[in-house]
């Protein structure tokens, strides 16, 4: 079992991909903190509902990842309950596509706080504990549109571009303490946030798509338990591509 007695924390796990991820890591042994908005509490309950049915030690911490007390008073009450944090999946994200000239600051404002100073908070209220476990595992989910500049996503692709920088020097500042960091760099993902694209829009995307289709939750969430768990214990500050071919 590869996270087998470990505790993880993954943002925005009430369903897509976050979820897909609790539920890799808890079938790999690990004890799951389901964080997410308070607006997706049902989901994020059914969530916590489904672990417990197949015996995953789960349990419900709603928070929003822009807010630093709420974020800190969460991270308290998991170390509480599970007794520490040794993995910390910054999953949570949205996105608001706009282009630049046309460019809308509340919506910049918007991305900019879930996508990037969300995972900056998260990271910060984990790592005193990490540091002093000299254990850690902290897996960034970035995106493909931080490989390249893709038409229409200015607001998020560079949150996500942010988020490798975050993820380098939280790994440089980190490693000698037992933390590594990373990040996931996925292309398409059939979750809500792709299957809200115009019909006509995503059959564009796939045709360039090599593998010829989105992927699945569970095809990214596979990466990020890998790079949650010792079989990659000797990668950090790395960026892991997974994208069907989507930068060949
Ligand atoms: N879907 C894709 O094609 C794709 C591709 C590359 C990267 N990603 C990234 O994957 C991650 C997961 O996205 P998804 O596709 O599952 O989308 P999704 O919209 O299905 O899930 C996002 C989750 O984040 C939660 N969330 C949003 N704001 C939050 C906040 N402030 N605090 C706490 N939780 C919050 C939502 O409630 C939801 O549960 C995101 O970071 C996204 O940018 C997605």
């Amino acid at each position: 079992m590869m996270t087998k007695d470990k505790v993880a924390l993954v943002t925005g796990s009430g369903q897509g991909l976050g979820k897909a991820i609790a539920f890799a890591l808890a079938r790999e042994g690990a004890k799951l903190a389901i964080n997410d908005i308070p607006f997706n509490e049902a989901k994020a309950r059914d969530t916590v509902d489904e672990l417990r049915a197949k015996g995953v030690e789960a349990e419900l911490f709603l928070a929003d990842v822009t807010d630093e007390a709420s974020v800190d008073a969460m991270v308290g009450k998991v170390l509480e309950y599970f007794g520490r944090i040794d993995i910390l999946v910054n999953n949570a994200g949205i996105n608001r596509d706009g282009l630049i000239h046309k460019g809308n600051l509340k919506n910049w404002n918007a991305v900019l706080d879930v996508n990037l100073t969300g995972p900056f908070i998260c990271t910060k209220a984990v790592l005193l504990s990490m540091r002093q476990n000299s254990y850690g595992r902290i897996v960034n989910v970035s995106s493909l549109t931080a490989r390249m500049g893709i038409f229409g996503t200015g607001y998020y692709a560079t949150t996500k571009s942010g988020l490798l920088g975050l993820t380098r020097v939280t790994a440089a500042e980190n490693t000698s303490k037992g933390i590594t960091c990373n990040a996931l760099a996925p292309g398409y993902i059939k979750t809500d946030m792709m299957m809200n694209y115009p019909e006509e829009q995503l059959k564009v995307l796939i045709a360039k798509i090599p593998a010829g289709r989105l992927a699945e939750p569970e095809e990214i969430a596979e990466a990020a338990l890998f790079l949650a768990s010792d079989t990659s214990s000797y990668i950090t500050g790395a960026v892991l591509d997974i994208n069907g071919g989507f930068l060949i």
